[in-house]
């Protein structure tokens, strides 16, 4: 159970008593824990042996649940390839430049009412933000209100899977009891996806709107095999893949810069010289190098994504040990990225490291590795650079001095977990370090003016 209850905790102890390869065992069920750069390859280039189980509970075979779960993150074998194949069209480099103009208006739309001075939470800023994003550049809803009730019917439900699937790995009552009400929010979400199906078509006009679902409805005109049905999955699968990674990456990014004005001064120089006065335009910020080093560097200390799993599905050997079919096996971001022979001063925030840092696909992998790599990569990277050069061409955040600041594993997540209380300050100003209190000095090594107010708590 020290597992799904605290993942970091459990993964750091594995790796200190037993090194790059660990098993836990309890009631006679396995779960196998790779840590280093090789390993991550052994099992992330075995696509035969070690398929994707990221929803855990598939349901029965005719029900909401089954059909919700088809989506890419959890199919595998050839149905994985066929449908990797129709949707990488969808996240071709060259529809990119077409979400610019939702992001640019919908991050001014955000900033509207800001005024200097304005206490803001980061945190619960960026969640409800990013579900409104994606709602808009996947599925076209303009409506706010109606993507965050959508957004949070289909995170509410990823949670219970996450609490249910984690049941079937450690074989807990408390977990598998949850089962039936499980299948209730699938048959309720099914709904919710086909009804936003039928707006979508209703509103029309498909060919020239700049969203995900429009190209995959254009897609279903020359794949015969992209039924609706498929495309419920696909469609609940990607939404969740999406929102919540790159909200918690906004924050963190925040934070981190609000916490080091050395950083935020450079980039703020950066962003000045290369994204002329006013609005960035897409080919501009394709030239902030310091910017991605920044989104880089964040990634690499707080990764969003800071564990998934693969299911062996024949005995395989790694390293010294046999697992049987059916043996799970935990890789981890956030373990590989704080890798002292990789990273030097791997705790810290230094984008600065990226001018030289050349590391394998396996040793820094915030979007995955192989054959399964995040398919949103490239969009994730524009909606971060874009949103971020627009609100810090315009306001800076400076923390609250003493605010408690926890981070925390959920349900693979690692996010804020409590408020992030921060200030609106001009761009022209740069914010200062401040004392916090919290779980991220588990984490991340803030500058030392930061930690005065755990090492006051601790004398
Ligand atoms: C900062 C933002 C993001 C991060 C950190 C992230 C991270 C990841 C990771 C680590 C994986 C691989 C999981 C595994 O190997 O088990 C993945 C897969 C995936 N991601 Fe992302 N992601 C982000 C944004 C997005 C966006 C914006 C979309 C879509 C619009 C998206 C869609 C997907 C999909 C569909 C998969 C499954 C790919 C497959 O199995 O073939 N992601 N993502």
């Amino acid at each position: 159970m020290s597992f799904p209850e605290d993942p970091i905790a459990c993964m750091r102890s594995l790796q200190a008593e037993f090194g790059d390869l660990a098993v836990l065992e309890e009631k006679g069920q396995r779960i196998a824990f790779v840590f280093s750069p090789e390993l991550n390859r052994r099992v992330l280039t075995d696509p035969t042996n070690f398929h994707s189980r990221f929803f855990a509970v598939r349901g029965g075979r005719r029900s909401a649940q089954r059909r919700v779960t088809s989506g890419l993150l959890s199919v595998n074998g050839s149905e994985h390839r066929d449908a990797r194949r129709i949707m990488m069209d969808v996240f071709a480099k060259k529809v990119l430049p077409q979400y610019h103009e939702t992001i640019v208006g919908m991050t001014s739309d955000l900033m509207a009412d800001w005024q200097t001075g304005q206490l803001h939470d980061l945190n619960e800023e960026m969640v409800t933000f990013m579900v409104r994003m994606t709602g808009a550049l996947l599925f076209g809803i303009t409506d706010g209100e109606y993507s965050e009730e959508l957004g949070t019917r289909i995170d509410h439900w990823v949670r219970q899977n996450h609490r249910v699937g984690m049941g079937a790995l450690v074989a807990a009552e408390e977990y598998t009891s949850q089962y039936e009400q499980l299948l209730q929010m699938a048959d309720e979400l099914e709904v919710s996806i086909q009804d936003m199906f039928r707006r979508h078509r209703q509103a029309g006009n498909s060919a020239q709107r700049p969203d995900v679902l429009s190209l995959m409805f254009r897609a279903q005109g020359t794949e015969r095999e992209l039924s609706d049905e498929k495309l419920v999955g696909h469609a609940t699968l990607t939404f969740a893949a999406a929102h919540l990674t790159t909200a918690h990456t906004l924050s963190w990014t925040l934070f981190l810069l609000a916490q080091h004005p050395d950083v935020a001064a450079r980039l703020q120089q950066e962003l000045d010289s290369c994204t002329a006065a006013g609005v960035p335009d897409f080919a501009e910020l394709q030239n902030c190098t310091y910017l991605d080093w920044v989104i880089k560097e964040s990634m690499r200390v707080l990764p969003a994504s800071s564990y998934s799993q693969r299911v062996a599905v024949a005995p395989v050997t790694l390293g010294p040990l046999n697992l049987p079919a059916g043996t799970p096996v935990i890789f981890s971001q956030f373990m590989t990225h704080h890798r002292g022979d990789t990273f030097a001063d791997y705790a810290r925030f230094l984008p600065q490291r990226w001018e030289n840092a050349k590391p394998s696909a396996y040793e820094y992998l915030p979007f995955g590795a192989g054959s399964r790599m995040c398919i949103g990569a490239s969009l994730a990277m524009v909606e971060l650079r874009t949103i971020l050069a627009v609100m810090l061409r315009k306001w800076h955040f400076q923390i609250e001095s003493g605010a408690t600041v926890d981070g925390r594993v959920i349900a693979t997540m690692l996010g804020p977990t409590s408020s992030v209380p921060s200030r609106l300050i001009a761009a022209d100003q740069i914010a200062n370090t401040v004392p916090v209190h919290g779980s991220i000095h588990d984490l991340v090594e803030l500058p030392s003016e930061a930690r005065t107010a755990v090492v006051r708590r601790a004398a």
